[in-house]
């Protein structure tokens, strides 16, 4: 497990959750006053106009060890924005920040720009309709931290799935005015793990409705999510021969020493699948028709190094053959991230505990994580028995967790079609496919990489309102 895992040392994006912020009056005058500790007027950089009503800070998870996790919450835009659904979203690795990759880089309202010189406002953010919450986790993850080292090396699906419920029971203690708000949870990558458990977890302990932590979790919507060790695997070595990555004699080899049903490769499967790696190197596995950022002081691309890396011309010239595209974005955002100044107005210093540089995905998790959890699908199983709204969308150019292993996830599911398989529009394009299930839906959205929302931010807005309203995506030009 452990040297397959390296070989597949390749960060996974993920989770950022979001929610909103209602004006309502409930709540003691003690939580008014934490939560109002919390506000951000305005971030180093951020254009003055429009506002944005955000609050930053931590919220602890276990007092023993000392645990505390880090959110960033926006205000939903449109109004009364009390009655707008609450929208958690988390990003994956495990290790990569929910602030760095899904606030700043991709669906946030606001994004750092080129150098982390400022902040940019996001048209296409996801508070247009919705609450929106991103949190860091794990401890270890961003500007979370732990205060026993050793939860650091104890980290696991159950351990996250523990923290970030208790941050919810906690936040919502902090801003009880959202407590009645319907409650959703989304995410990418390996939040493909961590959001259904996550869901799993909140509906177990809601079976006490009476109970003062109940959450009003109404669904859940995961991006290019890791879902299934088999699928997904399967699905990774067959994108990379049917986007003409590897050769047929590479795909051969594959099929012939790799039996992906154990999670353990062997050293014959390691090494092949390897050469798809090694393939991958040179362009971006998380997008694959998009240029390679080729700065090299990012924590999300040391892996990924190539000797263009010190030459600013070929850089120039590489990113200029994508306009409107830079590929480099999380290194922005450590560029930011790590200004005094930013970090003070953020209320990021009460720890004084991060080891470090603040990093947008952290090697040390990603390396001592305990991969225990090969499959999510009964988690799926379970929570469309019980009536939660499940949406899965896919990038069709991500090449780490393709769209053809996620429809194997959902076709294993076997769950009876509803509607079709079908084009969706956005300015009479088309935007992706879907298809409806009785009991969820899959969309793909063309063209975009791993990242929905940064690479194609309209059509990611239209499908998560979509989402939100219960609606169905749009099937006319
Ligand atoms: C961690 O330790 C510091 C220093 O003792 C303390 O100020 C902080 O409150 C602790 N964090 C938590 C979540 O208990
Ligand atoms: C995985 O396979 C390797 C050899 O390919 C073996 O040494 C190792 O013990 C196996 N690990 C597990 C957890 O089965
Ligand atoms: C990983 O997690 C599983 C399940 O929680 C546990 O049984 C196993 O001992 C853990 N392995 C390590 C190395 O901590």
């Amino acid at each position: 497990m452990a040297a397959r895992r390296r070989s597949v040392a390749i960060f996974l994006l993920l989770a950022c959750f979001t929610c909103r912020w209602c004006s309502s009056m409930a709540g003691s005058g003690s939580s008014e006053q934490e939560a109002d500790r919390d506000r951000v007027g305005r971030l180093p950089g951020q254009p003055a106009s429009p506002g944005v009503s955000q609050f930053a800070g931590y919220v602890a998870v276990n007092e023993q060890h000392g645990r505390a996790l880090f959110y960033w919450f926006f205000e939903a835009q449109a109004t009364p924005s009390s009655k707008k659904p609450l929208l958690l979203w988390l990003n994956g690795g495990p290790g990569c920040s929910s602030i760095g990759y899904g606030a700043a880089s991709e669906l946030g309202p606001l994004r750092v720009v080129r150098q982390g010189a400022a902040l940019e406002f996001n048209q296409y953010g996801w508070n247009k309709e919705a609450n929106l919450l991103f949190l860091e986790s794990p401890v270890g993850v961003g500007f979370s931290y732990t205060n026993t080292s050793s939860d650091l090396t104890n980290l696991n699906d159950d351990f996250v799935a523990e923290d970030a419920y208790s941050f919810l029971v906690n936040w919502f203690k902090r801003f009880p005015q959202y407590k009645d708000n319907e409650f959703y949870i989304s995410g990418e990558s390996y939040a493909g793990h961590y959001v259904p458990q996550l869901a799993d977890l909140v509906y177990e302990r809601n079976k006490d409705k009476k109970a003062s932590t109940y959450i009003n979790l109404k669904g859940f919507i995961v991006g290019n999510p890791i879902t299934n060790d088999y699928y997904d695997s399967k699905g990774l070595a067959e994108f990379a021969w049917s986007h003409a990555v590897i050769s047929d004699q590479v795909y051969e080899r594959i099929k012939k020493v790799c039996n992906f049903k154990n999670s353990n490769w062997t050293e014959d499967c390691n090494s092949a699948m390897n050469i798809i790696f090694s393939q991958y190197h040179e362009i971006d596995i998380y997008n694959i028709y998009a240029p390679k950022c080729l700065l090299d002081h990012t924590s999300a691309s040391s892996a990924d190094r190539t000797f263009f890396a010190n030459d600013p011309e070929q850089f120039r010239t590489r990113i200029r053959m994508f306009s409107g595209y830079d590929p480099c974005y999380s290194s922005y955002a450590e560029d930011y991230f790590n200004k005094d100044e930013v970090q003070e107005t953020f209320h990021a210093k009460a720890s004084g505990q991060l080891p470090g540089k603040w990093q947008v995905c952290s090697d040390q998790i990603l390396n001592s994580y305990n991969f225990s959890v090969l499959s999510v699908l009964p988690i799926y199983s379970k929570l469309i028995k019980a009536g939660l709204r499940v949406w899965l969308y896919s990038g069709d150019a991500d090449g780490r967790v393709p769209v053809i292993g996620s429809r194997y996830c959902v076709e294993a599911l076997g769950l009876p079609i509803k509607t079709d398989w079908q084009s969706w529009y956005l300015d009479k394009q088309v935007a992706g496919r879907f298809v409806e299930y009785h009991g969820m839906t899959m969309v793909t959205v063309r063209g975009a990489g791993h990242l929905v929302p940064l690479n194609k931010p309209a059509e990611g807005l239209l499908l998560i309102n979509t989402f939100l309203r219960g609606e169905q995506l749009p099937s006319r030009r």
